[in-house]
């Protein structure tokens, strides 16, 4: 891309801020929008560089002595009195054996001890880490979280979190901090709403990947990090925020995209579907709907996007395409014809196909090159 610091990088769908992380690294300016709480909260967390190694280590041993002088006596009858309490994640006894979910939950009020909000932050986001994969009662299928027995694994909760804060801790004392003059903003927000952009200016380039049309739901996989981490408390809300997301298709979600024919909002997304959502409805509505939907809402974003952009930026969009129902539907097609379409003078300087998905025949993954005019 040519580009050299400090200009100014942005990633409207940050997810866990990779793109911040790499720019600051490289000295760029960089900014982000993430729509997901727990992802721009470890967006967020992942880029404070200010939290120091040996201060990180000491109040660990704090947490741990207030885990260790907790542990025995807690209950999940009386696990209030230590002033958390048992998500309200449905079927939570389905999430987490009991045993183990009492130890979280002391854990999280051990955390909770810190008294300064980006050291507890911090210990929060290893907390987070070991999560799912060790103490949660799932696997990641292909594109969700599946449930799975867990009840003869050897699941032990303080020394799983101690090693994981450790190595973190560890990659806090190799960060060469001198080599980061520059702060990355994460913000909160929805990537298709204009306001979300009214203080992001002078971008010169775009480097983000959106979600894909597969359905897949970056909520629904997060919910276990949602409400352990007390952001959410009823599923009304994740399935507001999935509603939010592009690509979301869960909960209200869905159950709007099962109401009536989406049509494209712009004569550029009709030209740029070319009769894909089309071919899809005469098999599924339902799913030519989500495709429609999924565009419709790309469009609005580069709309609203378009005025934080300088003259001359450049754009990366790394996306997947996919067959939906018979349907071919090539993404990277589709949004650089609705890039040149929403963004005047705007041009494509190139598709690098660079991988194919699940080794499936023309399932590529693209990097959708842009330029906007001088
Ligand atoms: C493919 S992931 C990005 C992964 C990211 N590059 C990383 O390395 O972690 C897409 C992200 O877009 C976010 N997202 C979806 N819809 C959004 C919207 N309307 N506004 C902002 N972020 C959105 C999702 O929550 C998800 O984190």
């Amino acid at each position: 891309m040519n580009l050299a610091p400090p200009s100014h990088i942005h990633d409207p769908f940050s997810g866990a801020g990779t793109t911040a992380i790499e720019a600051s690294f490289e000295g760029f300016q960089a900014s982000c929008v993430e729509v997901n709480p727990f992802l721009h909260f470890v967006g967020k967390t992942c880029i404070d560089w200010s939290i120091d190694a040996t201060e990180a280590a000491r109040q660990l041993d704090a947490i741990s002595q207030i885990y260790s002088n907790t542990v025995d006596g807690a209950t999940l009858d009386n696990i209030a009195e230590l002033g958390v309490e048992v998500p309200k994640i449905h079927n939570v006894h389905r999430w987490w054996r009991n045993d183990v979910l009492k130890d979280i939950l002391v854990l999280k009020s051990a955390i909770r001890s810190c008294s300064e909000d980006r050291y507890r932050s911090f210990f929060e986001l290893a907390l987070a880490a070991v999560l799912v994969p060790d103490f949660t009662n799932v696997t990641l299928g292909k594109l969700q979280l599946h449930f799975i027995n867990k009840d003869n694994h050897e699941i032990n909760v303080w020394p799983t979190y101690e090693c994981h804060t450790l190595k973190m801790i560890g990659d806090l004392s190799d960060i060469n901090r001198q080599a980061l003059n520059v702060s990355p903003r994460i913000v909160f927000g929805d990537s298709t709403q204009v306001s979300t952009f009214r203080d992001i200016i002078g971008v010169d380039a775009v480097i983000t990947s959106p979600p894909y049309p597969n359905r897949y739901s970056y909520i629904w996989n997060t919910r276990p990090h949602l409400y352990m981490l007390d952001m959410i408390s009823e599923a009304k809300e994740a399935s507001q925020i999935d509603r939010r997301t592009i690509g979301g298709t869960w909960g209200t979600a869905t159950s709007e995209l099962g109401k009536g024919v989406f049509a494209p909002i712009d004569p550029v997304v009709e030209r740029a579907l070319d009769g894909v959502h089309g071919n899809i409805a005469k098999s599924d509505q339902l799913m030519a709907n989500y495709v429609t939907h999924y565009f419709n809402r790309l469009f609005i974003h580069i709309q609203a996007l378009r005025p934080s952009l300088n003259s001359g930026a450049r754009l990366a969009y790394v996306v997947g395409n996919s067959w939906i129902k018979g349907e071919y539907v090539a993404t990277d097609v589709i949004l650089g014809k609705i890039i040149e379409g929403a963004i005047p003078g705007a041009s494509i300087e190139g598709l690098h196909r660079f991988r194919r998905r699940n080794s499936g025949k023309d399932l590529f993954e693209t990097i959708v090159y842009a330029r906007v005019p001088i």
